[in-house]
């Protein structure tokens, strides 16, 4: 791979993943700067890239406290790379995991994990308790998503109540996402609609408190609710995810942050005049949100259709044979996941090639 360094980025073989460093370093300055010197931190959620790389510079670019990530696998291959906060926002379940929770507590200076159900807290209570570490613990509360969590109010008491008599675990406060609202196309009604499910959050510390149990932490926030969210008073964390790479999504959403990500395909055929195949389809785009666009060419009426290892471009441009054309998905989370490494370039030249150390790392 070091041979290829230097190499105008269209001679790489293709499908592969891009980066284009300055713009995504300028996306990782922009959000850092945005926290600078506010009592809400930014905690960068791993599960966009997956590449342990880009969440070290997201670390030294200033105003992270730590990251933020889907698996115990993904926060195993954190604490592989050195890095020492790490918060695992999902619930943890099963006797095995059980083991490399408390091995990984370890190898860290500071783990935390979601929690919904007693039962989740109790398993690694008595794990962590038997092996003598700490494992901080955050409720999960459920303003909306439908995802997981418990009902704010009594519902989330009543746990944390459960969860300080606990040995080997700490109450350290409230994960409340706002996952349902964060595509909400208009910015005025994002922020109304967010505010207000974030207010069950605020009021279920309240109560929390109120029962003379400390709220430490409330964690929230995404790439599109960033600026709103880290805005409540209370709130002081925030585990927005896309903004290094962005995908076509986000982009509508949030245009402060620009498409660094994106995924190096060939024209293989041109089987009638207006339409063009690329040789790359789902097995190597993320296409949770619409098939992927044109680099460029965002807002033309180009249509594309992806099977398994094939794109169809309607209404192509004037493309060769051989040709080599990059693609914006509209999921840069699930693109990234689809491959090993990412090929860094500046003014269309290979820098360098990073691991992406945590793909396909599911359990
Ligand atoms: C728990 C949690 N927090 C935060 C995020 C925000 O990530 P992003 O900024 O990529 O939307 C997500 C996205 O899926 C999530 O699941």
């Amino acid at each position: 791979m070091a041979g290829l360094i230097g190499s105008a980025i269209e001679d790489l073989d293709t499908p592969a993943l891009l980066l284009d460093k300055s713009a995504a370093d300028r996306n990782i300055r922009r959000m850092a700067d945005f926290f600078r010197g506010r009592k809400c931190q930014l905690r960068p959620h791993f599960k966009n890239h997956k590449c342990t790389t880009l969440a070290r510079h997201q670390l030294e670019a200033g105003s992270a406290v730590g990251i933020t990530c889907a698996k115990l696998g993904e926060a195993e291959v954190l604490a592989d790379a050195g890095i020492s906060d790490v918060l695992i926002a999902n619930q943890v379940v099963g006797p095995a995991k059980a083991q490399r929770l408390i091995s990984l507590a370890s190898r860290l200076e500071k783990l935390r994990v979601a929690v919904d159900h007693i039962d989740q807290a109790v398993a690694i209570s008595e794990a962590a308790k038997a092996a003598g570490v700490s494992i901080g613990i955050l409720v999960e509360v459920d303003i909306g998503m439908g995802r997981c969590g418990v009902p704010p109010g009594e519902a989330a008491l009543k746990l944390a109540r459960r969860i300080v008599e606990l040995a080997g675990v700490r109450f350290d406060g409230l994960q409340a996402y706002e996952g349902h609202l964060v595509d909400i196309p208009d910015m005025e009604e994002r922020r109304c609609r967010t505010i207000e499910a974030i207010q069950q959050a605020i009021e279920t510390r309240d109560l929390i408190e109120d029962a003379g149990i400390k709220v430490p932490i409330i964690s929230s926030g995404s790439t599109s609710t960033y600026s709103i969210t880290s805005e409540i008073d209370g709130v002081n964390e925030i585990q927005a995810g896309t903004y290094p790479t962005m995908d076509w999504m986000y982009r509508r959403l949030t245009p402060e942050f620009e498409l660094s990500l994106s995924v190096l395909a060939r024209v293989i055929s041109r089987p009638k005049a207006e339409v063009a195949v690329l040789d790359v389809g789902f097995k190597g785009l993320g296409h949770e949100f619409g098939p992927p666009k044109i680099k460029g060419l965002l807002d033309e009426e180009i249509a594309t259709a992806l099977a398994e290892e094939h794109c169809i471009v309607q209404n192509s441009p004037d493309w060769k044979s051989g040709e080599a054309v990059e693609l914006i998905p509209s999921h840069a989370c699930t693109t990234c996941n689809l491959y090993r490494q990412i090929h860094v370039h500046e003014q269309g030249r290979l820098v360098d090639v990073w691991p992406i150390e945590a793909s396909g790392r599911l359990s």
